[in-house]
């Protein structure tokens, strides 16, 4: 693109697993784009329709109302990597191919002048490499695991924590009246935040995350101790990417065509198992699985993708490409989508948050 040329086309995708606040971001990104004689060209299916050459014209009417509505109305794909597309031969046996020219293709060929691409680490990663190829991209991140190190918050966070919340809630009760041990299963497969933010909010009395191996002999004792001050009851709020000390991550299967083929899930079985065996507390697990994905956006996540959408159009109009949209503080600001990647945000051992939930007296089993 010439350097005086205005940006009149964008396409705009979501990609990877999806979570509240996207529809959010596209009405953002949309109506803002609109305003300034942009048209927006909406890619289905995540890189998959990048790929394949699905997209539709969006309009004013196909973004209205979809601010409260969970999911995204483009469609998304956690399967669809230009870099690592999977091929079924006659036997069905999966190949991984590159189909990132069939990618750049249809950007020419929609005449984008930039693309704007909404996701976590794995579609920044993509995004990288389109910016590699030459295509003008602005990423916006999302994920409810928040564990992008270039934003303080990556929207849906808030949104997957207020159902851990409110899961702990109401399992509480239940907890309290059986005078059982109940253990609640939450998403996050690196970082722990999901865990350690809604475990907090909810009000757990141990909370396990990737990020600090646990020994089993210290959930027991945890448990022991809030018996002998009449507490005879505990609620334990396990990430699915939480590890025994020494131990490995708890899968129930893998999928090749993902980027990361590693499911996760079932440590909450394990974890409430054995506290039934070892402690002699009736125990019982809930998961929360994709609960935590589905659904409303909270007010909070309503304002920081609406925020983000509009300051993608801002980025893309003034040809700030390579870049992605952050929260800096109160602030939205802009990053090199390189650097966004460069570092997964984990739980440090002096994180505010996590020192609080220590000093409160919640367990991490370590
Ligand atoms: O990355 C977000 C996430 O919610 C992870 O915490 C979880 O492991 C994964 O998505 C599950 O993805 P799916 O079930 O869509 O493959």
């Amino acid at each position: 693109m010439k350097a005086t040329k205005k940006v009149t086309r964008i396409g705009i995708l979501t990609g990877g697993g999806d979570c509240p606040g996207l529809n959010a971001v596209i009405r953002g990104v949309t109506k803002s784009a609109l305003d300034n004689g942009i048209t927006v060209i909406g890619i289905l299916d995540g890189f998959e329709g990048l790929v394949e050459g699905k997209a539709r014209e969006l309009s004013n009417a196909d973004v209205s109302g979809i601010l409260a509505i969970g999911g995204t109305i483009l469609g998304s794909s956690n399967k669809g990597d230009p870099f690592h597309w999977p091929i079924a031969d006659s036997n069905g046996v999966i190949s991984i191919h590159d189909r990132s020219e069939a990618a750049v293709r249809n950007y020419h060929a929609w005449k984008l002048d930039c693309l704007i691409g909404i996701g976590g680490d794995g579609t920044m990663h993509i995004c990288n490499k389109l910016t590699m190829m030459g295509m003008n991209v602005v990423g916006v991140p999302k994920t409810i695991d928040n564990d992008l190190e270039a934003t303080d918050l990556t929207f849906g966070h808030d949104s997957a924590v207020y159902v851990v919340s409110m899961a702990l809630d109401r399992l509480h009760t239940t907890a309290s009246s059986h005078h059982r041990v109940i253990v609640v299963e939450v998403m996050g497969r690196y970082a722990g935040w999901i865990a350690l933010n809604g475990g907090l909010a909810g009000g757990a009395d141990l909370i396990l995350i990737p990020e600090i191996p646990f020994s089993y002999e210290k959930v027991y004792q945890k448990i022991k101790e809030r018996e002998l001050s009449g507490k005879r009851f505990s609620l334990v709020c396990v990430a699915e990417g939480a590890k025994e000390l020494g131990g490995d991550l708890v899968l129930k299967g893998t999928d090749i065509k993902r980027h990361d083929p590693k499911q996760l899930g079932g440590i909450g079985e394990i974890v409430a198992r054995k506290i039934e065996e070892n402690t002699g507390r009736e125990t019982r697990v809930t998961i929360l699985g994709h609960t935590q994905r589905g659904g409303s956006p909270t007010p909070y996540d309503r304002i920081l993708s609406t925020k983000f959408g509009a300051y993608a159009i801002q980025l893309a109009m003034k040809k700030k490409f390579g870049r992605m949209v952050a929260l800096k503080g109160n602030e939205i600001k802009n990053v090199l989508i390189e650097d966004a990647i460069s570092k997964q945000k984990l739980v440090q051992p002096d994180s505010q948050t996590l020192l609080t939930a220590r000093q409160i007296g919640i367990g991490f089993g370590d």
